[in-house]
């Protein structure tokens, strides 16, 4: 019986490594917030100046906005620099996780054993990955989330924990409330106080990461998550074993998933439909609308729609599809997401999307008002507020 139970925890990185994850954080942090500043001051002061003076008009799209700041210095540096960053991220972690990685069988391999276990584990070594997720290493983390490197292997898994830590610099990610789904699960409450869920599916959840928090606000619902990563739901399904919850990782394609219809009442997803294909979206669309038992919501928390922010904002979001390997990031955005929910199933009517505070960021106050729909919507940005789009069935 291995002595670490908690897999979060079964991870030491060395002086030296540690003393590299704070400054790699830092630097982005630097980078995100001091030269981003930098960049957008340039912006306003000369290149929509330039712009105007040829064109008699300001740039009107984010690619507008894009290929006249590429040619800036202060743009080459910004984005070279966040692009190594990035790698450095990963490989800040990499290390670490392989000496760890047959502890983290281990680990897992007790958790299947465990006999007082409420959580279970589908997984299915045949089923083969789209393109999106097979072709290239997402976000630069090297193996992407599926690949294995040994029997049984949650390399992956931890490397999405770890370097996630590194890369939103919060370390110990196993003490971190998760801000969407703490903030999607409370909105809903308020929203609609008679919801009750009692079986939360999410499609993509790699690590569970945004869906065990649902448990605070619902805690007599099952979870269950379907991903196409094994080495991430080996991890889900480790944290969620110690963490004596009734939660369901399954190995399958969200576009074609196995559950009958109307199986689930509340199904959710955070930062996950932007990796996909617009075609395959439209197919796991239609699945959650299959899904849903009738009163039961689908919500989605992801980028806002390229409508809805301006073009130098949508030049800064769309930065990842052509250096992060996310090259479905801006036509994602581009799409109205009312036409592909009621192209799914959903009536119109009962489809929304909005914009909500995180709930750790905002007053209570403020939370409730915008939830209720007396105070107007935050604008968007990273990790202080989510932009949500669903739809109630
Ligand atoms: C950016 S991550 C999602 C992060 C996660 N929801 C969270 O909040 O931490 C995208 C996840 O979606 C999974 N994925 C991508 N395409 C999928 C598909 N067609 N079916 C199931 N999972 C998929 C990937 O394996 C990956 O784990």
């Amino acid at each position: 019986m291995n002595q670490i139970k908690n897999i979060d925890d079964c991870y030491n990185p060395s002086h030296d490594e540690t003393a590299r994850q704070g400054y790699i954080s830092l630097m982005r942090k630097f980078i995100m917030n001091d030269i981003s500043k930098l960049m957008n001051l340039n912006y306003e002061r000369e290149i929509k100046t330039d712009f105007y003076r040829i064109e008699s008009r300001f740039p009107s799209s984010g690619e507008e906005v894009r290929r006249s700041i590429e040619k800036t210095d202060i743009y080459k540096f910004w984005s070279s620099l966040r692009y190594n960053a990035q790698e450095m991220v990963w490989e800040s972690v990499r290390r670490g996780i392989e000496r760890e990685a047959p502890n983290l069988i281990s680990i897992y391999k007790d958790a299947l054993e465990d006999k007082s276990n409420l959580a279970t584990l589908e997984l299915d070594s045949n089923l083969e990955m789209p393109d999106y997720v097979a072709l290239r290493d997402v976000h630069l983390m090297p193996g992407c989330w599926q690949n294995e490197y040994a029997k049984d292997d949650l390399s992956q898994g931890a490397m999405y924990a770890h370097g996630g830590s590194v890369f939103r610099g919060s370390f110990m990610p196993s003490k971190k409330r998760s801000g969407v789904a703490c903030s999607v699960s409370k909105w809903l409450s308020l929203r609609y106080p008679d919801f009750s869920p009692v079986n939360i599916l999410e499609t993509g959840c790699t690590i569970g990461n945004n869906l065990f928090p649902y448990l605070e606000v619902y805690p007599n619902a099952t979870l269950n998550g379907v991903d196409l990563a094994g080495p991430c739901l080996r991890y889900a399904f480790s944290r969620a074993v110690e963490r004596g919850v009734k939660a369901h990782f399954y190995q399958q394609n969200a576009e074609k998933m196995s559950f009958e219809d109307k199986s689930f009442d509340l199904i959710v997803s955070s930062f996950f439909f932007h990796e996909l294909s617009v075609d395959s979206t439209k197919k796991v669309l239609k699945e959650c609308y299959r899904l849903l038992a009738p009163g039961g919501i689908l919500v989605n928390m992801e980028l806002p729609p390229s409508s809805q922010v301006d073009p130098y904002y949508n030049f800064y979001l769309d930065w990842d599809n052509e250096h992060n390997n996310e090259p479905h990031y801006r036509e994602f955005r581009s799409q109205d997401v009312y036409e592909l929910l009621n192209g799914s199933g959903f009536d119109l009517n009962d489809c929304f999307n909005v914009t909500i505070p995180d709930v750790g960021g905002a007053s209570a106050k403020y939370f409730n008002d915008v939830a209720l729909g007396k105070a107007p919507p935050p604008k968007h940005g990273n990790y202080t507020s989510w932009c949500l789009f669903g739809a109630k069935k």
